[in-house]
């Protein structure tokens, strides 16, 4: 697991590329043109608010699936991505996890996704980790649980402690969807 570093994001643009149109429009929660992905890619590669975490056995290995987490005050914002080859391996229940605990390690305890009701994989995984869900204008509000996520760990753990690797090549991210003008950056 490892943050986002500024040479990653030529590596995240491109995995966000390798995403269909309709993956694009459900990870974003509406259509997004290139030009936003790559500035997207730059955010995340500067860190703001935060790097991104990866698992990559190799340095310099593509991006496969990231998490991108943007603290909002006592919560922080969720949004996350797998590519279609290495789907239904766990890789994105993982990432959650390892979002817990950075939030866990900043005293957030609720994460969210905001969701699109015809996401059923989205939808899926917020059952299968237990988050509670409620409608929020159209969309589909998902409420994560950092306590209950972590509970068979004691306590706050380093991003890599007790982390096994997720798979040949996969990265997390934790992100904004702000500009970074508007945020500081993240405390390490
Ligand atoms: C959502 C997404 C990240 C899931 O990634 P993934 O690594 O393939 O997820 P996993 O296969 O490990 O699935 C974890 C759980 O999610 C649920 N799930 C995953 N895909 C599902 C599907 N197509 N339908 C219903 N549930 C699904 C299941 O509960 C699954 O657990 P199980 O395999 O034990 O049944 C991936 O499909 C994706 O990138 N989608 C496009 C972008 C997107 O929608 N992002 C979310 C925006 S917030």
């Amino acid at each position: 697991m490892r943050r986002a570093e500024a040479e990653d994001a030529g590596r995240i643009f491109d995995h966000l590329l390798r995403l269909s149109v309709e993956d694009r429009s459900l990870r974003f929660c509406g259509a997004v043109r290139e030009p936003t992905l790559r500035r997207q890619a730059e955010n995340v590669a500067a860190g703001y608010p935060a790097g991104l975490l990866a698992c990559s056995p190799e340095p310099g290995a593509p991006v496969r699936g990231m998490i991108e987490i943007a603290r909002i005050g006592a919560w922080a914002e969720v949004a996350l991505s797998v590519e279609p080859d290495w789907r239904g391996a766990g890789l994105a229940p993982r990432m959650m996890l390892a979002a817990a605990r950075w939030a866990r390690l900043r005293g957030i305890h609720v994460l969210e996704a905001l969701t699109l009701p015809e996401n059923g994989a989205m939808r899926g995984l917020g059952r299968k980790m237990g988050a509670r869900s409620r409608m929020d204008d159209g969309m589909i509000r998902q409420m994560f649980d950092v306590d209950m996520l972590l509970r068979d760990e004691l306590g706050p753990l380093p991003l890599e402690g007790g982390a096994h690797p997720v798979g040949p090549v996969a990265h997390l991210a934790s992100v904004s969807n702000h500009r970074p003008a508007d945020l500081r950056r993240a405390a390490a």
